[in-house]
Order: C-alpha cells, then structure tokens, then sequence
C-alpha cells in the first residue's frame, strides 16, 4: 500500500470516528435528559431559514465550563429548534432559558422535550422559593418556548442570548437592534453566544462596531476540521 493511500485510509478511519464519538456523546446526553433532539431536519429551509442542527453537546459542555452563563441569567436560544440548548444549559446551570422558534412544529417539539425533562427528573417547572418574601421572579418558568419569529421577539427579561446558525445575517442584525433597544430602555450585562462562523458571519461581525468578542472557544471535532468554522465566540456590547 503507497503512502498517500495509508493516510487517505487513516484520515477517513479518524472522520469515521470522531463522527461516531460526537453521535454517541449526542444519544448518551438526549437519553440522560430523557429528550428527543438529536435528528436534523431542513424541511422548509431556504436562503434566510437554515434549517434545524442541533449544537452538539460537546460544544454545550464547553460552553458551561467557559462560566460566561451564571445560575442567575436568563438566556434566549434563538432559533430553539427541538428545545437542547435551553434545557442542557437549565440542567447543568440553573440558569433561566427562554427559546424562541418561528417554526410551530418545532416549539411543539420543544414542548414534548419539556414534559419528557420533568417527567425524567420529576422536576418542578417553577424555579423554588427560598425565602417568605413574595418575588414575581419566583414564579416565572425556568424553561420557556415560544412561538414566534426571532426578529419579533422582545428580549426585555434577558441579559445572555444565544445562536447557532438560525438565519440570514439580515435577520441577525434586526435582532440585534431588539438586544439594543432593550439594552438602552435597560442597560445591564449582556452577553452575546455564537457557535459556527459562516462565511457570512465571518464578514459581518467585524463591521458591527457595537460588538466586543470576549472570548473565542475552539469547538473543532477533531484536528482535521476547519478551525475557522467550528468556533464558539461570545461577544458582549460596546458600553
Ligand atoms: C440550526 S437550528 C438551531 C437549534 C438550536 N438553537 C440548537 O442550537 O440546538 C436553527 C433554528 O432556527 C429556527 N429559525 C430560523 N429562522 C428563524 C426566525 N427568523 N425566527 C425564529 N426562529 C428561526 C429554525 O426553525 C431552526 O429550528
């Protein structure tokens, strides 16, 4: 056997791998959850609507571990898909999650997730009550999914706010006017996720001038993969 063919069949021996590691890693943590997301699925997907992935759990688990998220912020998931990122991030956090969907199917999907995760856990749906002192705060859900279209959303409850990949740079930037408009009316730490750089992400994130990127997460599956795409950053406003 030639070289070049010896490391052919090695490169696709470790793609095989690294690919069955990550789909393992996905059913063993959806399974421990006791929900359901680990199928993609691009029905209706056009030029603006990219589709439902779900982000892997690896990079979720990297992106606890980062400790950007804390047990007292609210995140939105934009683009919620089946529901993951929002009830990973309340399992392994605490935090408040709140995920937005313009598909209807989906936020019944994410739903579905939501009674299979309490029943799993047999879980309040309400975050406790330490104390006597009545706060409204006590008794919002923990974990919310709403139907409704990212660019319409009013993101005045939350202070971190999460994507993967849901849409066109268009619509990212009229969500974004929502963060700053509810920064002003509010101003507050706010925290921007942001896992797989496109190219178009690549060239519009560095003309957005209200935008600081924090820190840049390498999320790569293995070595052999591109480590311009696979990034996590997170960026917070220009004060
Ligand atoms: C790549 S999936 C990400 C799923 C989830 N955030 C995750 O990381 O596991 C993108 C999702 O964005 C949704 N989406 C696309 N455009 C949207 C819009 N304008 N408003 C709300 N949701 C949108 C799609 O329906 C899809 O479920």
């Amino acid at each position: 056997m030639s070289e070049e063919v010896k490391i052919n069949k090695k490169t696709q021996f470790m793609r095989l791998r690294q690919f069955y590691l990550y789909f393992f890693n996905d059913l063993i943590w959806d399974l421990r959850l006791g929900i359901h997301t680990v199928f993609s699925d691009y029905r209706g997907m056009n030029r603006t609507n990219y589709g439902y992935d779900p982000t892997p759990y690896q990079v979720l688990q990297k992106l606890v571990k980062s400790g950007w998220i804390r047990k007292e912020d609210t995140l939105v998931d934009y683009g919620c898909g089946k529901g993951r990122v929002g009830i990973f991030l309340n399992n392994q956090i605490g935090c408040r999650v709140i995920g937005i969907d313009f598909n209807e199917r989906r936020i019944r999907q994410s739903n579905s997730n939501l009674i299979r995760y309490y029943k799993n856990k047999s879980r309040s749906l309400y975050s406790p009550r330490d104390d006597n002192e009545s706060n409204p705060d006590d008794f919002k859900p923990k974990i919310q999914f709403i139907h409704s279209k990212a660019e319409e959303y009013v993101p005045d409850e939350a202070n971190c706010f999460y994507f993967f990949n849901p849409f066109s740079t268009k619509i990212f930037q009229k969500v974004f006017n929502q963060i700053k408009d509810s920064y002003d009316r509010n101003p507050r730490k706010i925290y921007i996720f942001f896992y797989y750089l496109s190219r178009e992400y690549r060239n519009y994130f560095p003309t957005n001038n209200s935008l600081v990127l924090v820190d840049d997460i390498d999320c790569r599956k293995s070595f052999l993969s591109s480590k311009t795409l696979y990034k996590l950053q997170i960026y917070t406003l220009r004060e």
